[in-house]
């Protein structure tokens, strides 16, 4: 079974002829190479879910072998499932183009991709981090694409900054000074490179990003139709060196994932509560149980997202914690290290499990 799952050549012999069903998967096995329901591994790295339509809609990056999968060639991949074990191959949702002018041309980045359903437009809404051809990681912008069904074709609508010229809600007047960092990103828009999406309960959306050169985390209220920020944004943990943020709500506080920032190499977790999203919010350390390098390496994975489902029948939450296991020597060899979050003294954390199922949760 998946536990010992090998090589990709060894899940495609398992399949043998092209007719022959794959066997359902019943547990997640983190770590280990995750098949599609052809049998072809899942390939949505830095990804987010959505629920919607009775279905689970897993989006993420899609990765090409060798170093030069660090970079986007294909675009954002998606995949449907309805027991979260078993995915089905829903194809590219947004495709580069082989325009190399454009905006999102064939090796551009795209990173860490999150797509939410607004209920007032009825319209699936992507936003993601877009570093432009040619130009490492210095753009640092966020890009939005929109469709009318889950799986896409999504249309590209633009890419940008965030909030140019505005400044943050309670921004001190000492940092607005000339030399500061938000001064000097004030014209053009805050840097955005590591993003997620959350929509609260009362259905404000909110994109949350590193800014300032990787040193602080930013949260920025999306407008009413989603497909651009509202102006206002919070620099919520300004100076914390904060990558790959994952937030989610439970027992009324918000909570957040974040990395240090090392790269492709993983570093440990950090877990941070608040009331509000603008905060403040206070660092709680790190969430990870377990051996001093699980501690060390968040299982050697960095976060991308966290999956909120119905709480259980005690109003107990359920939620499931997402992360990468990146390989940036051949980055399609990627892994997805999917673990239940658990609670401790009112509190997340998070526990190797070889295997598991939803009825941990
Ligand atoms: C860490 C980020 O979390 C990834 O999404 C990616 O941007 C790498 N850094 C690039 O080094």
């Amino acid at each position: 079974m998946m536990g010992a799952a090998g090589s990709t050549a060894c899940w495609r012999g398992a399949l043998g002829a092209a007719s022959a069903a794959f066997p359902k998967l019943d547990a997640f096995h983190p770590g280990a190479i995750w098949p599609d329901d052809r049998g072809v591994p899942i390939n949505a790295h830095g990804g987010g879910v959505l629920h919607h339509g009775g279905r689970y809609w897993w989006f993420g990056e899609h990765k090409i072998a060798g170093e030069a999968g660090n970079r986007a060639h294909v675009g954002v991949h998606c995949y449907s499932s309805r027991d979260l074990y078993n995915w089905r191959d829903e194809g590219i949702a947004l495709a580069v183009s082989s325009d190399p002018t454009s905006l999102i041309a064939d090796d551009c980045v795209i990173e860490r991709p999150k797509v939410i359903r607004n209920p007032r437009t009825g319209m699936f809404v992507m936003w993601f981090h877009l570093e432009l051809r040619g130009q490492d990681y210095s753009a640092a912008r966020a890009g939005v694409a929109v469709s009318h069904s889950p799986a896409g074709p999504y249309r590209f609508l633009g890419t940008g900054r965030v909030d140019p010229g505005r400044w943050p809600v309670g921004m001190s007047d000492a940092d607005r000074r000339p030399g500061s960092i938000v001064a000097r990103d004030l014209a053009g828009g805050q840097m955005s490179r590591d993003m997620t999406l959350f929509v609260d309960d009362d259905g404000t959306a909110y994109h949350l990003f590193s800014s300032e050169d990787n040193r602080t985390l930013d949260a920025a209220v999306l407008r009413p139709d989603w497909l651009g920020h509202d102006g206002r944004y919070a620099r919520i943990l300004p100076e914390g060196r904060n990558e790959a943020p994952a937030i989610f709500k439970a027992r009324g506080r918000y909570w957040l994932f974040a990395s240090g920032t090392t790269g492709w190499d993983p570093n440990p977790a950090r877990l941070y509560v608040a009331e509000r999203v603008f905060g403040p919010w206070r660092a709680l350390g790190n969430p990870v149980r377990g051996t001093p390098e699980q501690v060390a390496t968040t299982f050697g994975g960095q976060s991308s997202f966290v999956l909120s489902l119905p709480p259980g029948r005690d109003g107990h939450p359920r939620a499931i914690f997402m992360a990468d296991r990146w390989q940036p020597k051949n980055a399609i060899d990627g892994r997805y290290v999917w673990l239940p979050i658990a609670w401790e003294n009112d509190q997340p954390v998070l526990r190797w499990h070889e295997s598991w199922t939803l009825d941990q949760l």
